[in-house]
């Protein structure tokens, strides 16, 4: 199998949550010892909500800390945070001059949030999915690591990219496609019979990576399930097929057999179930908890591993924005 230059990058919002991990960054800790793996924290791509200055670092500081936890190694992957690389406004400003208003103004995304914060409608939140491209192009990135939502930015990375590629006559930018690691995308879903554990719709619905056994029982003993099965061997609920979604990610084969069957036979007791849902959780996420804890002390460890990923992160770029520089026609005197 040929390496591929893969980019995913991540706002910073927070903590992760077990839809996060599963989801998603399982996957990159296998990843990167396949492929040549880029991944970053889009600090950048905060500023579009005016986030203040001690949250922003924290939130950074987090998600770092959690992507440790979680297996992605610094040496393995190229783990940096964004706003260390100025390559990236640099050619999100050359992308920008080629970008038209129009197609901007018909984004999805942009509509939606155009919608929800009216008060709010920036020129970087139109220009959002330019940002977006100059991240996944600066690494000539062939794959990208998303999901249907992000489908759209995806292929405006594309229509940037082979833009620059024909006004400038340069093949510098290959085509960037989304990625499916693995057979098939997994869905983790909500506790709360909603679609995907999504922090948008409360923390009630999600199981963070950080959240202590307590925590944790409590969330689930708060699921949300349905008032039982009345025939033999129907069709459960959305809110309670979630459950058992979930518990075949976390619990035994044999333990969610157990549990099938007894409610096909009428007889299950969803306090039962989700209380031992909630023990296998917890047993699942706790040596990700401990790391967690543990890395977030090590303020040196961060620091070596925020330099490790700037100067590798650096090196890529550097190289693609001199080719930029010099199809554009700037030239040193
Ligand atoms: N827009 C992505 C999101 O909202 C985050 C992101 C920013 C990203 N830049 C990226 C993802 C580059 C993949 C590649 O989730």
């Amino acid at each position: 199998m040929s390496k591929e230059i893969i980019v995913s990058g991540i706002r910073p919002t927070g903590n992760l949550h077990l839809g996060n991990y599963l989801g998603a960054v399982s996957n990159f800790v296998k990843m990167q010892y396949e492929h040549n793996c880029y991944f970053f924290i889009a600090d950048y791509h905060s500023l579009t909500t005016h986030p203040n200055p001690a949250d922003l670092h924290n939130n950074v500081k987090q998600v770092l800390v959690e992507y440790l936890a979680c297996g992605l190694d610094p040496e393995a992957c190229t783990l940096y945070i964004q706003s260390d690389l100025p390559q990236i406004p640099e050619l999100y400003m050359m992308l920008n001059m080629h970008a038209n208003l129009g197609e901007l103004e018909r984004v999805a995304s942009f509509k939606e949030k155009a919608r929800t914060q009216p008060n709010n409608i920036n020129a970087g939140l139109l220009t959002y999915p330019v940002l977006m491209a100059a991240d996944i192009i600066i690494h000539k990135a062939t794959k990208v690591p998303v999901g249907k939502d992000q489908e759209q930015h995806l292929e405006m990375a594309r229509t940037f990219g082979n833009r620059f590629n024909r006004v400038y006559q340069k093949e510098i930018f290959p085509e960037p496609y989304a990625f499916n690691y693995g057979q098939e995308l997994v869905k983790i879903p909500g506790l709360q019979g909603g679609g995907k554990m999504s922090k948008s719709d409360g923390d009630g619905n999600v199981i963070n990576l950080i959240d202590t056994p307590v925590i944790i029982r409590k969330k689930m003993s708060r699921a949300v399930t349905d008032t039982g099965p009345t025939e033999p061997n129907t069709q459960p609920s959305a809110a309670v097929q979630n459950l058992f979604d979930i518990m075949k990610l976390v619990s035994t084969a044999d333990k969610l057999e157990h549990y099938k069957n007894l409610y096909a036979n009428c007889a299950i007791r969803y306090g039962d179930f989700k209380k031992d849902l909630a023990e296998d959780m917890l047993n699942f996420l706790q040596p990700i908890r401990e790391k967690i804890i543990d890395i977030q002390r090590n303020e040196m460890l961060l620091r070596k591993v925020a330099q490790i990923g700037k100067e590798k992160a650096n090196e890529s770029a550097n190289k693609t924005i001199q080719e930029c520089r010099q199809a554009i026609g700037f030239k040193s005197f």
